[in-house]
């Protein structure tokens, strides 16, 4: 581990945080790769903010700033160097705050209660040294990006990142959090939101459009639009050409209206191609060219919604009929795809009594001329990596009857 070695944190599911950010970053050197986060080097490239802005899987980033043999020396260490971990010429009060990470160790409760102290030792330090200080806490092991916010750390003060590997004690400062106020912005402060036929939250879009690795250049489709989230993000990635459609005439308004909205909040968005018709997918080889689209982003329906009255004698039926229409969905897709084509797409599955029914449409794919694009070994071979024996990531709530299967695929040349 070196100075300056980015430290990318994941959010909730972790095993998508990182196949995301492998993605982004394209053929990364991971120094260190644990449940909670990931470390690399920077080599001058990677800027933070960016990576923050477009990351949907990563609460924050920060920078690897030096190694401790132990805490004490941590502490004799960050007494030291607080003064350049505050914003530069701020005089405010110091707000600061600490999160441990086992890095590639189990957790440790008498570690974290030390560190605990120690932060408060550092407090009192700051203040008999005149400086006033505000020591922001968590019941968690770690600060959210929520407490980072409201605590205005970022602002006038500092978060140590602490990383107990098997070696020794590194420790860094968070650079960026995830902004949670524009998400939540994007979300809820669209004109026209259809919860009823379901949207997808705003990060989950960002992480499909990063899998597909979609670029500035590339033209992206989304099939079946809805209010029009993916196109949303793609554009917000900087993607300057997307094209939604969707067979429902109020998706296509609401998509329209919402587009509309994001370009009078994001004024740089102004010289982007945003296309957005009414068409069941089954009529759009008549409308858009075969093999033009650079990348497919979607989420198709996902069936009748379950809660509270799936039983299993329903769902088997319902699989046999989603998985026979996906895979003519697919073979469209499949021509609408250039030959270095990727589709990054969500496909429905179902839990119930905990058995989990999935789309049966592995064998058809080959004939389509598609192949599931698994995540790299070196990611599939880690203890704690979640994915399914098909390649694919499942992201859902656990009380969720419906959930998402994360699907990347490309032509089978
Ligand atoms: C789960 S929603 C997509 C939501 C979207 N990702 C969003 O965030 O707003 C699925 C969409 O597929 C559309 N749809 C269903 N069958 C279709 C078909 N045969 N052709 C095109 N669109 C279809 C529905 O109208 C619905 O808007």
């Amino acid at each position: 581990m070196e100075k300056g070695d980015i430290i990318a944190i994941f959010g909730r599911e972790p095993s998508l945080s990182l196949w995301e950010l492998d993605r982004i970053l394209n053929v990364p050197e991971f120094r260190l790769l644990s449940r909670e986060l990931a470390i690399f080097p920077s080599n001058g490239k990677v800027n933070e903010v960016d990576l923050q802005k477009r990351a949907g899987g990563l609460i924050k980033i920060g920078r690897v700033q030096g190694e401790a043999e132990s805490l004490e020396q941590l502490e004799v260490l960050l007494e030291k160097s607080w003064p350049d971990l505050i914003p530069a010429g701020s005089t405010a009060r110091v707000n600061f705050g600490a999160s441990a990470y086992d890095a590639g160790l189990g957790p440790d409760r008498k570690f974290r209660q030390e560190l605990g102290r120690q932060m408060q030792r550092l407090k009192k330090y700051l203040t008999t040294n005149g400086r006033s200080a505000r020591l922001v806490e968590s019941k968690e092991p770690t600060l959210q990006a929520g407490a980072l916010v409201q605590g205005k750390i970022l602002k006038q003060g500092f978060e140590i990142l602490v990383l107990r590997t098997p070696e020794k004690i590194f420790w860094g400062t968070t650079e960026t959090v995830q902004d949670i106020a524009q998400y939540g912005f994007r979300d809820f402060g669209r004109p026209s939101r259809d919860s009823l036929s379901g949207m997808l939250p705003p990060k989950v879009a960002q992480i499909l459009i990063n899998l597909a690795k979609a670029k500035t250049g590339e033209f992206l489709l989304d099939p079946f639009c809805g209010s029009g989230t993916i196109l949303q993000e793609a554009v917000l990635i900087g993607i300057r050409k997307v094209c939604g459609s969707d067979i429902s005439q109020k998706a296509v308004a609401d998509s329209k209206k919402n587009l509309e909205w994001l370009k009078k909040n994001y004024p740089d968005l102004k010289d982007c191609s945003m296309e957005i018709f009414e068409s069941d997918i089954k009529n759009l080889l008549e409308k858009i060219k075969p093999a033009s689209a650079d990348v497919v982003v979607t989420e198709p329906y996902l069936g009748p919604p379950q809660k509270g009255r799936a039983i299993a004698g329903n769902i088997a039926p319902l699989v046999s009929a989603l998985s026979r229409q996906y895979v003519l969905w697919l073979e469209i897709l499949a021509k609408l795809l250039r030959p270095t084509g990727r589709i990054a797409m969500v496909w429905p599955y179902f839990r119930l009594e905990n058995h989990g029914y999935f789309l049966q449409i592995q064998e058809s794919l080959n004939q389509i001329g598609l192949k599931i694009i698994a995540p790299p070994p070196a990611l599939l071979n880690l203890p704690w990596f979640k994915s399914t024996p098909r390649g694919t990531l499942l992201y859902s709530r656990p009380d969720q009857v419906v959930g998402r299967e994360i699907v990347l695929l490309a032509k089978n040349v």
